[in-house]
């Protein structure tokens, strides 16, 4: 049986194998599926051992995704971009292909929600890993506009700089706001995991469609509950969609056929895995 496994550390909560295993069973596929501790010094070596035993994939989540980024020895455009990588393939003559699948995750999450992002205008808040593994995918749906909000202003002109070259993309950090409106809002900020909001102005969720947290929880997000609060009329939407998106696509690197992803979001969601 084709072995895979998720690289982490810590791994134990990962919904990784679970969500593997619904896919396979959807489409008939026989594979295997783990969840594999590495230590934090020793990455390479746990990806060494796992392909030397026949490993023919992996997905890589916190804390490795750039040391896997620095270990393949190829990279595809999104990931490159991504600056990480959280797919492996491992060729058939046993070299390895680094992929991220994160952000198309995010895009196909949106998409199967019924919103587009052709011609919208889209806020990014969060200028970090997660903002810049969606930023390809989100621009190369040629939204009317794309801006990065960041606390910490340089970084969002640092990947404003980086990706001007794909799509119409702007910076700002929270002191100095853009004037215009949005009708996508997306959080990629680490403050959902405190239970906090980023301080931007309610002004930029008033109107909004939709909203997207892209922290994965079983409980409504912090950032969903202020929009809400401020605009019961937009749609909100967690991690949840984009974890099992992010995953699919991976199982698509692989096995070269797609999986259907709303019954398993909706088991995630519902506790069920
Ligand atoms: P990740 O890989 O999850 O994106 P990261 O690279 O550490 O993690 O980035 C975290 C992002 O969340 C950053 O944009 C960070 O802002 P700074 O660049 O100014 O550090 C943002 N962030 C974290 N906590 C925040 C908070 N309480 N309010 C606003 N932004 C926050």
């Amino acid at each position: 049986m084709d072995k895979y496994a998720v690289f982490g550390n810590p791994i134990e909560h990962s919904k990784s194998p679970k969500i593997h295993s619904e896919f396979a069973s959807q489409l008939n596929q026989q594979i295997e599926y783990s969840a594999i501790l590495a230590p934090i010094d020793g990455f390479k070596e746990s990806v060494e051992q796992f392909v030397a035993r026949g490993g023919k994939g992996a997905n890589v989540t916190v804390p490795f995704k750039e040391q896997a980024f620095a270990l393949v020895d190829k990279l595809s455009e999104r990931a490159k971009c991504a600056g990480a990588v959280n797919t492996i393939k491992v060729s058939t003559d046993g070299s390895l292909l680094g992929d991220n699948t994160d952000g198309i995750g995010l895009v196909n999450d949106i998409l199967s929600n019924n919103f587009t992002l052709q011609s919208k205008r889209v806020l990014v808040i969060g200028a970090g890993g997660a903002a810049r593994g969606a930023l390809l995918p989100l621009l190369q749906q040629n939204p009317a506009k794309l801006t990065v909000i960041n606390r910490t202003k340089a970084k969002a002109q640092t990947l404003r700089d980086e990706f001007a070259k794909y799509g119409d993309i702007d910076a700002y950090g929270f002191e100095h706001e853009p004037e215009i409106d949005y009708d996508i809002v997306i959080n990629s900020t680490s403050a959902s995991i405190t239970g906090d909001v980023p301080p931007i102005s309610k002004r930029f969720v008033v109107q909004c469609e939709l909203a997207y947290d892209m922290f994965y929880s079983q409980q409504r997000t912090s950032f969903n509950d202020w929009v809400n609060s401020i605009n019961p009329n937009a749609t909100t939407l967690d991690g949840s969609g984009m974890l099992v998106g992010q995953a699919a696509e991976a199982f698509f690197v692989w096995r070269g056929v797609k999986p259907l992803t709303d019954n398993v979001i909706e088991k995630l969601k519902s506790g069920i895995l």
